[in-house]
């Protein structure tokens, strides 16, 4: 479906805000953006220009940075007639609550405004919006330009037909977008980030292992297999040809064990059967040889890039 969405605003152009700068850009859009500190500018400009060799192999077009983009001297010029403004502020409940009050003031009262906001509610950071019903949170990953998923959450007063909105025109961009049943702080893929990494650090302080033994940890055994397969799924090839069932059977107990800090919830019958029935859905019909033949071909292919890429 074509999108209605044409002018975009870019406000705070650091990391992510320059990541979505040349997504955008590389997909024909024209962008308004602005940044209080004027030297993100030049850090902008030489970030275009070091990843165009790379972004040729991967989008047809050319960009025409003529054309496509501007500079604003000021956050009203920059979002007054966007479509969509994407916010890229650094994560500050409060800053971020007054500075998307400011924007929905100088802003269309129908443009979608979507912050980037790493786990924040959105049902805190629209508490000043005017117009709250269009605040969205659309949070990408590093580097936007290349990596698909968006996750796209809802505050308690945004009105569903921004999200649906919002799901069209990151799609049309190239995206995968994420869109979730209900907010929660952190929103999915930065928990599960989250606990690694909460877990990583009691390694490190309690001196079981290097920072490079645990990102060897990832790097040649689970990272490779969720490259492709989450962990639901993965698991579900770990229990042999019964699958999840079986898999359950076997590790459950572990659950017990003091393999984390993390607390696990307790593995009754309901969430048993919720995980099961998902990994079933999302084997669809295929047997685990099947996806074991699919994973196997997948991982050969990866290491190979690996050892390209590797530092
Ligand atoms: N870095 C990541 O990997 C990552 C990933 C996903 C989401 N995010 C989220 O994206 C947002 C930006 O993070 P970042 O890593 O790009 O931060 P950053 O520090 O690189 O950039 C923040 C930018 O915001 C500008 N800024 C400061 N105050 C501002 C204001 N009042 N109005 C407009 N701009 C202002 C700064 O000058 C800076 O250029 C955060 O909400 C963060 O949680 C970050």
């Amino acid at each position: 479906m074509k999108s209605s969405i044409d002018n975009i605003a870019v406000i705070g152009i650091g990391v992510i805000g320059t990541g979505w700068i040349i997504r955008f850009l590389y997909n024909q859009k024209k962008i308004k953006v602005y940044d209080p500190n004027i030297e993100q500018k030049k850090n902008l400009l030489k970030e275009i220009k070091r990843v165009e060799p790379t972004l040729k192999k991967i989008y047809k077009k050319k960009i025409n940075l003529l054309k496509q983009l501007e500079f604003s001297k000021s956050l009203k010029d920059a979002v007054k007639n966007a479509d969509l403004i994407q916010e890229n502020a650094p994560e500050n409940e409060n800053l971020k609550k007054n500075l998307i009050k400011e924007i929905s003031e100088h802003s269309k009262i129908n443009s979608i405004i979507a912050s980037s906001s790493s786990g924040l509610l959105p049902s805190k950071i629209q508490s000043k919006c005017k117009n709250p019903k269009r605040l969205i949170i659309a949070h990408p990953f590093n580097p936007v330009y290349l990596l698909p998923l968006v996750e796209l959450v809802a505050g308690k007063q945004t009105d569903k037909k921004f999200i649906n909105k919002a799901n069209i025109f990151y799609s049309n961009i190239g995206m995968k977008t994420l869109i979730l049943k209900k907010e929660l702080p952190g929103y999915l893929s930065d928990r599960l980030q989250e606990s690694m990494w909460r877990e990583s650090l009691h390694i490190i302080n309690e001196g079981y292992a290097s920072t490079q033994d645990l990102d060897d940890a990832i790097i040649y055994g689970p990272g490779l297999r969720w490259s492709l397969m989450g962990t639901f799924l993965t698991f579900h090839l770990a229990g042999g040809k019964m699958g999840m069932a079986h898999m359950l059977e076997q590790f459950g107990p572990a659950l017990k064990l003091p393999w984390t800090k993390l607390k696990a919830p307790a593995l009754n019958s309901k969430l048993k059967n919720k995980i099961i029935n998902g990994t079933k859905k999302q084997s669809k019909n295929r047997s685990v040889e099947n996806l074991s033949n699919l994973r196997d071909n997948f991982l050969i292919d990866l290491q190979k890039l690996l050892s390209k890429y590797k530092v």
